[in-house]
């Protein structure tokens, strides 16, 4: 059964570690997914972005097919299916098709914008029992066709949007969505420190978590982030692995042509990086 992500949360915050965040983009990516995650005695957060949804069918259907996964799969560690920057329509869309937990991105509105929808969002969520992620400070890069700058978030906003009630905040702190370019100044821990001393307990949340080095992920963990979004990154990893296969002429070969063999290397590819994401974030056997 899926999962608020509240209580996997407020333990990950507690005992210093991150629970990881990755998108889903298809039946592979989702299986992948939750095998690792079961294999490895860890929570996990499956993000789902509107752009992924609508090709996945719309949002019942990866409700349907995750729910029908858990039970298929024997999955017993906590699972959360949440959607991924949405907007104030799709937050509601997402919690009548039956998610466990939404983001509501309001961060490219005036903050009393953000703080009105947040609100109501709140009211709505704690009423069901779902759990839901603000944002304050756009994360820069590029997802479904938008561009945000990478801002920096102001912790007296951040602490206005925490006080609504709301279950986790992802604050700009100069993350990006995708691959970092190459004169990248790095995470500003000045602001998460300032942040999470204005927000005390609440769970932070890193977007971005592609191509950022360990030791930047280890000191945000200390600095009170709980939740990693990993999305690029099991992306690339998925398509080199399956590119590999063709370029080896395996497709070629007997019934490589089959499209359960052609995948089967980018699903390992994609088990491996949610492994090695899931020990970096020390979420193993914290189920
Ligand atoms: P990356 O694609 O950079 O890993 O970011 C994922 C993310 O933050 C999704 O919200």
């Amino acid at each position: 059964m899926l999962v608020s992500a509240k209580d996997m949360l407020t333990k990950a915050k507690q005992g210093h570690y991150a629970v990881g965040h990755f998108n889903i983009n298809n039946l592979e990516w989702t299986k992948a997914i939750l095998l690792t995650a079961q294999e490895l005695n860890s929570p996990v957060i499956l993000g789902v972005s509107e752009g992924a949804g609508k090709y996945m069918c719309g949002f019942n259907t990866v409700v349907a097919m995750v729910n029908a996964m858990l039970d298929t799969l024997k999955i017993t560690v906590p699972v959360a299916l949440h959607l991924d920057h949405g907007t104030y329509e799709g937050a509601k869309a997402c919690i009548e098709a039956g998610f466990s937990s939404v983001m509501f991105d309001g961060s490219h509105y005036p903050i009393e914008e953000n703080i009105e929808k947040t609100k109501e969002l709140v009211a709505v969520c704690n009423k069901l029992g779902l759990s839901l992620e603000a944002e304050v400070g756009a994360i820069g890069g590029e997802e479904d066709g938008v561009v945000g700058m990478g801002e920096c978030a102001d912790p007296d906003e951040c602490k206005m949007i925490a006080d609504l009630g709301v279950t986790m905040l992802a604050a700009g702190i100069g993350n990006m969505h995708g691959k970092y370019p190459a004169n990248w100044k790095g995470l500003s821990f000045e602001t998460l420190a300032a942040v999470q001393a204005k927000t005390g307990s609440l769970p932070l949340v890193l977007h971005g978590g592609t191509g950022i080095p360990a030791d930047m992920i280890r000191k945000a963990i200390d600095l009170g982030v709980c939740k990693i979004n990993v999305n690029t990154e099991c992306q690339i990893a998925f398509t080199a692995a399956v590119r590999k296969y063709i370029e080896e002429g395996k497709d070629l070969q007997g019934k490589g042509f089959d499209p359960r063999k052609l995948l089967a290397p980018g699903v390992e590819a994609i088990k491996a990086t949610v492994k090695e994401k899931m020990e970096l974030f020390g979420s193993v056997d914290k189920a």
